[in-house]
């Protein structure tokens, strides 16, 4: 007699996902209309490409006993509204720590030493000899890093930057006193931070507090060879105001792997700027990563079927 297979909402859970949660799982695919029958059936969901999942949402999944987040931002997810109704929520933290601070190393790179403008030129007709007037970037060794949020990413993106010698300042909640020891990262004041720093990072989480964190007067007190650099979530940049920095160079350049919204619209202004370095969200975007966050998401949701303790719960 065949078993009954569990069913379990995700968005585009791609087929690496689908084989690992193995054949006792039925992936139904994602509905949130009104009056969805996944909704309706879905003991377990599964976010993969950030969907908005909110308490009305979780209200109509009557059955549902656990959430399961492929990565480790839970901004799209409504936690608050799910521990009220005591519904686990897992993430994946950890894994994807250096990858995503190896991204922010290569964006920090790419917008200083003009990669992706002198990819285009060196592909062009306009490349005809070799000219040292041209395309001249910023030095990047020796340069001073701030990080705004030293967290697990943050401090991994402050050891790559020690290997590149630049001095590295840091803004957090929280002053991290062991941090400072063990990495040799100076505490500043927020504001001394964008004043003092050569290239800024956001590696901070997206809550209330971050949203909208640099704006107008935070690109007031850059300095004009100042870098930004967004690997943390689109809002915590408000983008009226970056577009403006750029355009009239009040900072020289910025690096985003986050927009919002995301995709930016293809008519954004945003896009038609040489000084800005956009990627699509590539994070965690490498092999080892992706695998890890698989296992991790399916160990998660496994736990949560099965009414135990998520391994990573957030
Ligand atoms: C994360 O883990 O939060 C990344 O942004 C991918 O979702």
């Amino acid at each position: 007699m065949a078993t009954e297979k569990i069913p379990v909402m995700g968005d585009g859970l791609p087929a690496a996902l689908r084989e690992m949660l193995g054949p006792e799982i039925e992936v139904l695919e994602w509905d949130d209309s009104p009056g969805s029958p996944a909704l309706a059936k879905a003991v377990g969901i599964v976010t993969y490409g950030h969907p908005h999942v909110d308490g009305s949402l979780m209200d109509r999944v009557p059955n549902l006993r656990v959430i399961s987040n492929h990565g480790v931002g839970v901004d799209h997810i409504n936690i608050e509204a799910a521990r009220s109704r005591t519904i686990p929520v897992g993430n994946t933290p950890g894994c994807l720590d250096a990858s995503t601070a190896d991204m922010t190393m290569a964006l920090l790179l790419a917008t200083a030493r003009n990669v992706v403008v002198g990819d285009h030129f060196a592909r062009s007709a306009e490349f005809t000899h070799y000219d040292p007037s041209q395309l001249i970037g910023y030095e990047v060794s020796g340069s001073t890093l701030g990080i705004v949020g030293l967290g697990r990413i943050g401090k991994q993106v402050a050891r790559r930057a020690k290997a590149f010698d630049m001095p590295v300042l840091y803004y957090n909640r929280r002053r991290d006193e062991a941090a400072e020891r063990e990495l040799g990262v100076t505490y500043v004041a927020f504001d001394d931070l964008l004043r003092q720093s050569d290239f800024v990072s956001l590696n901070c989480p997206l809550t209330i507090e971050t949203t909208n964190l640099i704006g107008t007067r935070e690109f007031s007190l850059m300095k004009p060879t100042g870098i930004l650099l967004n690997m943390a979530r689109g809002p915590v940049v408000d983008h009226d105001a970056l577009y403006a920095a750029l355009h009239s160079r009040r900072i020289a350049a910025a690096g985003l792997d986050v927009t919002a919204p995301e995709p930016l619209p293809r008519q954004h202004p945003l896009l038609g700027l040489s000084n800005l370095v956009i990627t699509p969200h590539l994070g965690s975007a490498s092999n080892r990563t992706r695998h890890r966050m698989i296992q991790m998401t399916v160990e998660n949701l496994r736990a949560g079927l099965t009414g135990q303790a998520l391994p990573w719960s957030v």
